[in-house]
C-alpha cells in the first residue's frame, strides 16, 4: 500500500439535519475508513437511513459537511455527484427491485445506465458473472415475484455490486429474513470485503447481524451518536440506553 493512500474516504463533520422543527441528527461526526465495514446501530427513528441519503447526497446538510472521496458533496450538483456515485452501491431498505423487469435487468440496470450501448454479450458475461458470485446464476430470466424475501435482497447486493463500487451502502440488508437466510446475507457482506476489499457501511436494529458484519460499530439514539468503537466493548458499556439495546 502507498503511504500517501487516502485511508479515509468518508468524513462527516458536525453533520445536522432537521425536517421541519424535528432535528433527526444532530452535530454527528465519524469517520469510514477503507475496507472496514462500519455497523450504524439505533432503534427506529434514530436517523440511520437519514445519515445514508446524506452521504449519498439524496438530501442535503442543515449544518456541517459531508466528504465523500475528498469531495465536499453538500455542494454538487447532481451533474457533479455523478461520478462520485458510480464509485458506491446502494442497497436500500426493503430491496426494491423494479418488478416489471427480469432479474438480469435489475442486476445489469446501472450497465444500462453507464454505457446505453452495451453490447449483449457484454451485458449478459457481467450479469452472469455477478450472478454466479451470489450464486444466483439460475435465476437469470426470473422475474422478482417470484423470488423469496433473501434472493430479492442477493438480488439488490449483486444489483448494486456489477459496476464494482468501492462502497456500499446497506440499509437494513436483513429486515424481515429470518436468521439463517440473514446469516447467508451476511456472508455475502463479510465475502465482498475480504474479497473485493469494498467499503461498507450496514444499517441496521438487529444485534446479531451487527456482529456478524462489523469491523467498527456506531449507535445512534435520537440522532446523536451514544457510541462507536469495537463491538466487543459495546457489550461492556455501561450507558443504560445501550444496555437495554444489547440485553
Ligand atoms: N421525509 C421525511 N419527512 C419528515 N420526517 C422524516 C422524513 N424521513 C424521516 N423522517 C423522520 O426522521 C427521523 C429519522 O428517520 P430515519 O428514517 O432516518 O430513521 P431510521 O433510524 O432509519 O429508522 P428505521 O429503523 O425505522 O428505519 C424519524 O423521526 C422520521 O419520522
Ligand atoms: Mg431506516
Amino acid at each position: 500500500m502507498k503511504t500517501n493512500e487516502r485511508q479515509d474516504i468518508i468524513h462527516v463533520d458536525d453533520l445536522s439535519f432537521t425536517y421541519g422543527n424535528e432535528m433527526v441528527l444532530d452535530d454527528l461526526t465519524l469517520t469510514v475508513n477503507k475496507g472496514e465495514t462500519l455497523v450504524i446501530l439505533g432503534g427506529s427513528g434514530a436517523g440511520k437511513s437519514t445519515l445514508l441519503r446524506l452521504i449519498i447526497a439524496l438530501i442535503r446538510p442543515t449544518r456541517g459537511r459531508v466528504t465523500v472521496f475528498d469531495n465536499d458533496i453538500a455542494f454538487l450538483s447532481e451533474r457533479q455527484l455523478r461520478p462520485l456515485r458510480g464509485r458506491m452501491g446502494f442497497v436500500f431498505q426493503g430491496g426494491a427491485l423494479f418488478d416489471s423487469i427480469t432479474v438480469a435487468e435489475n442486476v445489469g440496470y446501472a450497465l444500462r445506465i453507464a454505457d446505453p450501448k452495451i453490447s449483449k454479450m457484454e451485458f449478459e458475461k457481467k450479469v452472469i458473472e455477478t450472478l454466479e458470485y451470489i450464486e444466483m446464476r439460475d435465476f437469470y430470466s426470473v422475474f422478482p415475484a417470484d423470488l423469496s424475501g433473501g434472493q430479492r435482497k442477493r438480488i439488490a447486493i449483486a444489483r448494486a455490486t456489477i459496476t464494482h463500487p468501492e462502497i456500499i451502502l446497506y440499509d437494513e440488508p436483513t429486515s424481515g429474513l429470518d436468521p439463517i437466510v440473514s446469516k447467508r446475507i451476511n456472508q455475502l457482506i463479510n465475502r465482498l470485503r475480504i474479497e473485493q476489499k469494498i467499503t461498507s457501511i450496514v444499517v441496521t436494529h438487529i444485534l446479531q447481524d451487527a456482529f456478524e458484519v462489523a469491523t467498527r460499530m456506531v449507535m445512534l439514539k435520537d440522532g446523536r451518536m451514544v457510541f462507536e468503537g469495537q463491538s466487543d466493548d459495546l457489550l461492556l458499556s455501561k450507558d443504560p440506553y445501550i444496555q437495554q439495546f444489547v440485553r
